[in-house]
């Protein structure tokens, strides 16, 4: 359990003042990778133009499509051939290309953005850090690979000499809400250690995915390297996928999705030697508490943004509010929670003044379920709406909610809705908060709002999540500040975090170094 508690120390355990002190000196100095790419004023440029290019079609996409396993068996050889000679390339130099990969991404931010806004719903303020997320993973990925060549060296000075052997072929299947960060996260960690990448992007937004890996490309050519280490590929459904998900010449996949998904990927791939090879993020039902203690103003700010910042389709997402004590019957947290949710302009992504974009498609199932029916003892806070509008935003476009009363146990209580609907519960102490907390199967993301030491002290020790956040809204984990991953049914596979430290090394084998023994 130990290495779930890293983020933790990541995580400041501090003050309102002292955290908006910090956040100030982290922009002026640089120091925190998002902050130094957003507080760039050469960029304001770039932004610009992505604003006014907001109404330019992306394009279609332009990658094959693999309607055969004899495709698939193609793409994979040509994989494991550039793969075995990448591996070879030594790793400060692999890090060169990734280097000159963040500044290609940055270049296409407007094309990204753009691109994030038409096929993803994603709003200009949530696609643009986006864009910066992936920069900071070429950035902090690149370091990492150089980090590989430091850990031998040091284990040789220790005298057990181990070296690390990159795998050559690496496949990344990346979701749909994190269009560019993600799947650039995963091939840019893939490459830093050595392997050839095999990108699958989710249906809805391939055109992210193929702007972005055309930097990576980009990046490649210009040092001499085949652009083809990258290869962006999409399937038909079934069968085809399925092949490319437990293709033996696959060493290992890297995977956002579902909890179901990955379990099912894990069967697929359980044919090989040595275990799947799964690296996987899945679901979460991430919940934020406030206690009695907290600032009021900027709980209901981040409890808003963490809710409804992509409509609320983050598996970060804040998905329940657990109200500790008075603050459960306090008028003016009730007042200022519904106003900051009222004031929530709903729209078009493509429209700059909005605030909260669309639904990635008209709902169904349980996020149909949560947006429109009550549970007994339940009360719509802020009831949710479909609002009119044209295609191809027509169903998607949806009024937040807000649901008080969630029984423990209940339907919303414990079930992964992924949309604009917020649920309250009511804590009689911070003991049942966290208990309802970790009630759910669960553990990515979760927060607390407190200004009491004790509160927090408490909290941290018992809460079980991967990430876990102290006064601050609990998305948008920042790379290497906040390596991000998951706990219990948030994940499957080894599970070092994203954007942190062992990331990259586990993507490759280490062992013994016969050379220096
Ligand atoms: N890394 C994202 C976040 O922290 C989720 O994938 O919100």
């Amino acid at each position: 359990e130990a290495r779930f508690r890293a983020s933790v120390g990541a995580a400041p355990r501090i003050s309102h003042d002292a955290r908006r002190t910090a956040e100030r000196a982290a922009h002026a100095s640089g120091a925190a990778f998002r902050n130094a790419v957003d507080s760039d004023p050469a960029l304001d440029d770039v932004r610009a133009w992505a604003l006014g290019a907001l109404g330019a079609d992306p394009g279609a996409p332009s990658s094959p499509v693999l309607h055969t396993t004899a495709d698939v068996d193609a793409v994979v050889e040509r994989a494991g051939a550039l793969g075995a000679a990448w591996g070879a390339v030594p790793a400060p130099e692999r890090a060169a290309v990734l280097e000159a990969a963040a500044d290609a991404l940055e270049r296409r931010r407007g094309d990204l953005v753009t691109s994030m806004a038409h096929e993803g719903g994603k709003t200009v303020a949530e696609a643009d850090p986006e864009v910066s997320e992936a920069v900071d993973f070429a950035r902090y990925y690149a370091a990492s690979a150089r980090a590989l060549d430091a850990t031998a060296a040091a284990s040789a000075a220790d005298g057990e000499p181990i070296r690390y052997v990159p795998v050559a072929v690496t496949l990344v299947t990346p979701p749909w809400n994190f269009p560019v960060a993600i799947p650039a996260g995963g091939v840019l960690a893939a490459l830093a250690a050595g392997s050839a990448v095999v990108a699958k992007p989710a249906h809805a937004v391939p055109r992210c995915l193929e702007i972005a890996a055309d930097a990576v490309r980009e990046a490649l050519t210009a040092h001499g390297h085949p652009a083809d280490l990258v290869q962006v590929v999409r399937t038909d459904e079934g069968g085809v996928g399925r092949h490319l998900v437990g293709h033996g010449g696959v060493d290992q996949v890297i995977l956002t999705g579902a909890i179901e998904t990955a379990r099912m990927f894990a069967g697929w791939r359980s044919a090989h030697p040595g275990g799947p090879r799964l690296f996987a993020e899945t679901s979460g039902k991430n919940s934020l508490i406030v206690t009695p203690s907290a600032d009021y103003d900027l709980a209901v700010a981040d409890v808003v943004r963490s809710a409804f910042g992509h409509a609320g389709q983050k598996c970060s997402a804040a998905s329940l509010l657990i109200l500790v004590g008075s603050v459960g019957s306090s008028a003016r947290f009730r007042a200022q929670l519904v106003d900051a949710v009222r004031s929530l302009r709903v729209g078009a992504p493509t429209d700059p003044g909005t605030g909260m974009g669309p639904v990635i498609e008209p709902p169904e199932g349980k996020l149909l379920r949560a947006l429109t029916a009550l549970e007994p003892g339940e009360t719509w806070l802020v009831e949710p709406a479909e609002l009119d509008a044209d295609a191809p935003w027509t169903g998607r476009l949806w009024r937040p909610g807000v649901r008080d009363g969630v029984a423990p146990g209940s339907f919303f209580h414990l079930t992964e809705c992924f949309g604009p609907v917020l649920g309250i519960m009511r804590a009689s102490s911070l003991e049942q908060a966290i208990a309802w907390q970790n009630q759910v199967r669960f553990g990515l993301t979760g927060g607390i709002h407190s200004l009491d030491d004790g509160e927090i002290e408490q909290w941290l020790d018992a809460v079980e999540v991967g990430n876990a956040y102290v006064n601050r809204h609990i998305t948008g984990a920042i790379v290497q500040r906040q390596p991000f991953g998951g706990w219990k049914d948030s994940a499957v596979g080894p599970g070092a975090k994203a954007g942190g430290p062992h990331y990259v090394a586990q993507l490759g084998r280490w062992e013994a170094d016969p050379a220096e023994h």
